[in-house]
């Protein structure tokens, strides 16, 4: 991870059970080459002790803004001005809340203030504090002004309940702060994407389709191309240039796309369906145009291959990530959908909302996966589709490094 190399790391510590985990993460860091300095709450002073950090980091703990010997070593806003990443792992409920409000009345809630840094949080605490409404409330918030929320994973907690609010693990926290710095995060690596609408025809001049502008697909192709990896484009008819840097293929049909995916997914290793498929093609193509002729008129219509779903159920299957374009009951759908194709990651967007979605330049994404889920606020999409390649970065690296650890597990317990 050399995107840490000599990066200013500021560790906040707040009070939960998971800051014991914060020893670990300050070895971790340091071994990807971060400096690192810690700024712990009085309530985590309760979990671990300061020396404890001290030792592991190096460098002296901070605790509290009005410590006279501290501050004329590295005042608090010097200690600010420092970092070029501020972590808080673990952030209790009321760490994130005081962060909502701005508050300003302990070290660390000050630092955050003052940092111009960007400034990510490992939340951990109990599944119901996790899931009440104040504590979303507070997130949202945090997720609107920028905060990178890591987190939390699903599991067992330490107060004997099982659900979400286990902090993250010290390696996928590193990673977290490392793809802040990433120039490529998916160097080397193979993308498939699509894109657009596809066109089903009834006649040899109609056709059914639907309001897809191919933008978001099109923003996520050059995102994938800036974070290195090498990029085919499949993309229905749209009025967009080809991206520079990427194998652009322009399909018409459903069939076509499931075609060229079907042929090219075996040296993928992403493929990101951002194509708005129709999911319905007419039983029959008439040959000739159809003529006016009875008030109404029947088509038949019949299923188009799901693409996604077919890729997803591969062995080997690349990392998939599907897209979620709902108009109510986001979370809901976007779950169910991830569940029912077995994809590793949805990216969920109401599109009834008014300039963002479908043909606009701005969107919004709600991102979920086995464990987690987060909020990439509105934005243009060329932002958008760099946070989400950067989000899908992670998630396939943790899953790399969770299958070579199975691998690793396997090996051993057959030797
Ligand atoms: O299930 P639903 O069609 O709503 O899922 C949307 C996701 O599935 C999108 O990522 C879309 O690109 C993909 N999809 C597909 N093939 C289809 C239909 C949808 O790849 N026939």
């Amino acid at each position: 991870m050399f995107e840490l190399a000599n990066k200013r790391i500021l560790l906040g510590v707040s009070g939960g059970i998971a800051a014991y985990k914060s020893a670990d993460l300050v070895r971790r860091l340091r071994d990807a080459g971060a400096e690192v300095r810690v700024a712990m709450t009085a309530g985590a002073t309760q979990f671990i002790t300061p020396l404890t950090l001290q030792a592991l980091s190096g460098q002296p703990v901070r605790t509290a803004v009005f410590d006279a010997e501290a501050e004329a070593a590295m005042g608090h806003i010097e200690l600010a001005r420092w970092a070029d990443a501020v972590l808080i792992a673990p952030a209790s409920a009321n760490t994130l809340a005081r962060l909502a409000q701005g508050l300003a009345d302990d070290l660390l809630s000050t630092l955050c203030l003052a940092t111009r840094a960007p400034l990510l949080v490992a939340p951990a605490m109990n599944q119901v504090m996790w899931e009440h409404p104040a504590t979303q409330t507070n997130l949202a918030l945090l997720r609107e002004r920028g905060v990178h929320i890591c987190g939390p994973g699903v599991g067992g907690q330490a107060c004997g309940e099982f659900g979400p609010g286990r902090m993250l693990e010290p390696m996928e926290l590193v990673a977290a702060v490392a793809t802040l710095f990433s120039s490529g995060a998916l160097a080397g690596l193979q993308v498939l994407i699509t894109a657009g609408p596809t066109r089903e025809p009834i006649d040899p001049v109609r056709f059914i389709s639907n309001r897809s502008s191919g933008k978001m697909g099109y923003a996520v192709a050059v995102a994938a191309v800036e974070a290195g990896a090498r990029v085919t484009l499949v993309s229905g008819p749209v009025a967009l240039s080809p991206p520079e840097h990427v194998e652009c293929i322009h399909v018409d049909t459903a069939a076509e796309m499931h075609a060229v995916v079907m042929a090219r997914v075996q040296s993928s290793d992403l493929f990101i369906a951002a194509a708005a498929v129709a999911d319905y093609r007419p039983q029959t193509v008439a040959e000739h145009k159809l003529k006016k002729q009875a008030a109404a008129l029947q088509l038949g219509l019949q299923r188009t291959p799901d693409i996604l779903a077919e890729v997803a159920a591969l062995h080997p299957a690349p990392f998939t990530v599907g897209f979620a374009a709902e108009t109510e009951r986001l979370a809901e759908h976007a779950r169910g959908k991830r569940m029912a194709k077995s994809l590793d990651m949805v990216a969920a967007n109401l599109v009834n909302l008014p300039g963002q979605g479908f043909e606009a330049d701005e969107n919004a994404l709600t991102l979920y996966w086995e464990g987690g889920e987060c909020g990439l606020p509105r934005m243009s999409k060329t932002q958008l589709a760099r946070e989400l390649i950067a989000q899908i970065a992670l998630r396939y690296q943790a899953k790399q490094q969770h299958q070579s650890g199975a691998a690793d597990r396997h090996a051993e317990d057959t030797a």
